[in-house]
């Protein structure tokens, strides 16, 4: 290590001052005040050498210290540069000073070409003014730090895209403005999966919309129903009674047919909640379609081509018959309605589709349906096809692009095969037709034959006491007045716990109870349980606008005398009264 300068001036002061001192040697016993003197130079060189010793410490603690802030200005440069973000800093007015090689590869150039370019320049051309108004809010508001801010970048030779900045402030001493630090971070993935959440959250609000429709469309249909039951009951009860010739006959018969179009509606509205009701037994599709053969013939434009294309042996499906031919019924209308009165064709398939996940991805009830083989009912058309906007919407209730449609039929379809865990897959091109797939899943029992009660010759008379368990005063009082009518003695219980209590007086003597499923304080299930008690074989018809499919399962086929689906007709309640009393016409 080299000499410090003042050591060296301190030591060569001493060397002059001995030569001195011996030089004086000589003559300082006769002057006294040389001696002095000398003695006074020598302790000030003394104190001169201690001042440039500790002079000698101070350096070199500076030099450690220079050292130590080397080496944390070397730290800073590396995390600078190698920072997962782009780091620039700018002038105040936004001249970039210094980048990283992040904020360089992000603006698509060199490190070194970005150095005294402006950063507004590598701003997109429709995201500039916005950054004009940033750097003055910079200049100017506060708060110190500016919370993210988006704005969309052009790279040298890229395409433009979306980049979250964060900017910092630099201030002097006297608190002006000196300069500007920026975080550039790449945001792509962020407005990505932003835009993805906002797409789901509008579907979730589309999917939550149609379930609360559902719900209300679900409610009125119900209450409705109990209202066209006595409508009902009352008009066929006044046939009934009028004279064959009575001029009001015709009024009368168009007010049943009328209530009957209604009660089709309420139907489709329950089936489109999923509380239509619910008689789930092993169906072959096949036999059932070949039943209807001449319904849907009816039911078609008589210059429609109609074939059917019926597999052999495939398998039974869990279903509810009156609501499978409620799905085929408004399938084929909607097919002939699109094929109009213009020359065209619909087919009518039925078979087994072997069906993954990427098949069933297509379906509109989505991804809860098990891979595997499936039973498929096809029905084509020729029609006029569907645009893509149709296409998004045909299920929604009240949907329709006809003048005189009501959008109830693909909604009441949708609503039964989510009731049967089934899906629907849609193709369709406007002008060339449409092919709706109903997709089942198989069972391995065997098909049973749907139990349809034949109806009773409206002559037919009956004899003994039956109660009739219904909380709507207008369904016990239509019901009475019909059964009375044709021949019975009629109890009447409003509820659960009367039910019960009157039959308890009456066992013996009632012969059947027609029984509501759904009433409050104690639903039909609990009083059917409670009626068996009081007399095991005790008959049950058990009547409903709706029951949820549970519901139903908690009767076995020996526990019910009959079923009657809300609203029924005369003839139905007679035919269902009839079969509990009768079992070999039912
Ligand atoms: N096979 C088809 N070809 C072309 N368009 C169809 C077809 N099926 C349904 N659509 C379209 O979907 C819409 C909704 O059908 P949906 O059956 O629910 O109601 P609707 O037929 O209009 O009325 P409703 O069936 O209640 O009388 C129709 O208005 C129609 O635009
Ligand atoms: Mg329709």
């Amino acid at each position: 290590m080299r000499e410090p300068v003042c050591d060296r001036q301190v030591r060569e002061a001493q060397h002059r001052l001995d030569d001195l001192t011996h030089r004086v040697g000589l003559l300082a016993e006769q002057q006294p005040l040389v001696g002095e003197t000398m003695q006074e130079l020598s302790t000030a060189l003394q104190e001169l050498r201690v001042a440039a010793d500790e002079l000698q410490q101070q350096n070199e603690e500076l030099a450690e210290t220079r050292e130590l802030v080397e080496e944390e200005r070397r730290r800073y440069q590396e995390l600078f540069d190698d920072a997962p973000d782009g780091y620039l800093v700018t002038d105040a007015e936004g001249t970039i000073q210094q980048a990283n090689g992040v904020a360089a590869s992000l603006l698509g150039v060199r490190r070194d070409f970005l150095v005294g370019k402006p950063f507004v320049v590598f701003v997109a051309r429709e995201a500039q003014r916005a950054f004009g108004a940033y750097m003055a809010r910079l200049h100017n508001g506060h708060p110190e730090r500016v919370a993210e801010w988006q704005t969309t970048v052009q790279p040298r030779g890229g395409p433009s895209y979306p980049i979250t900045l964060t900017t910092g402030r630099i201030r002097n001493r006297k608190g002006r403005l000196i300069g500007l630090r920026w975080m550039l971070r790449d945001s792509t993935e962020r407005v990505r999966s932003e835009v993805a959440r906002r797409q789901w959250e509008a579907q979730l609000q589309h999917t939550q919309r149609l379930e609360s429709l559902g719900v209300l469309a679900g409610g009125i249909a119900h209450d409705f129903n109990n209202l066209l039951m006595g409508v009902l009951c009352s008009a066929e009860l006044a046939l009934l009674r009028l004279p064959q010739d009575a001029p009001a006959r015709a009024d009368v018969e168009q007010i049943v047919a009328a209530t009957h179009r209604a009660a089709g509606l309420t139907g489709q509205m329950l089936a489109y909640s999923g509380r239509g009701t619910f008689q789930v037994q092993p169906i072959l599709l096949s036999t059932l379609i070949r039943e209807m053969e001449p319904l849907i013939r009816a039911a078609l434009p008589k210059t429609c081509a109609l074939e059917f294309d019926l597999g052999e042996s495939l398998p039974a499906i869990e279903a509810d018959a009156t609501q499978l031919r409620q799905v085929l019924m408004n399938l084929v209308v909607n097919a002939g309605e699109a094929v109009g009165d213009a020359a065209g064709s619909i087919a009518v398939r039925v078979g087994v589709r072997e069906c993954d996940r990427a098949y069933l991805a297509g379906g509109v009830l989505g991804n809860e349906i098990p891979e595997g083989p499936h039973v498929s009912l096809e029905v084509a058309d020729t029609g006029c096809g569907m645009s893509g906007e149709t296409q998004a919407r045909m299920f929604e209730p009240f949907f329709t692009t006809k003048f005189t449609g009501r959008g109830l039929g693909l909604a009441a379809v949708l609503g039964i095969v989510r009731g049967h865990h089934g899906t629907i897959l849609v193709t369709s091109e406007p002008g060339r037709g449409t092919r709706i797939e109903v997709l089942f899943p198989p069972t391995t029992q065997p098909a049973m034959a749907p139990q349809v009660p034949a109806p009773a010759p409206p002559a037919w008379r009956g004899e003994g006491t039956i109660l009739v368990v219904d909380d709507e005063a207008s369904i016990r009082a239509g019901a009475s007045q019909v059964l009375e009518h044709a021949g019975f003695t009629v109890l009447t219980a409003a509820d659960g716990h009367e039910a019960v209590a009157v039959f308890r007086e009456h066992a013996e003597t009632v012969r059947a109870v027609l029984l509501d499923l759904t009433m409050p304080n104690m639903d039909g299930a609990t009083t059917a349980r409670a009626l068996r008690q009081i007399r095991p074989d005790v008959r049950v018809i058990l009547s409903s606008g709706y029951t949820a499919e549970e519901a139903t399962r908690q009767f076995t086929e020996r526990d019910l005398a009959g079923f009657l689906q809300k609203p029924y007709a005369l003839k139905a309640l007679l035919a269902a009264v009839r079969g509990a009393m009768e079992p070999a016409n039912r």
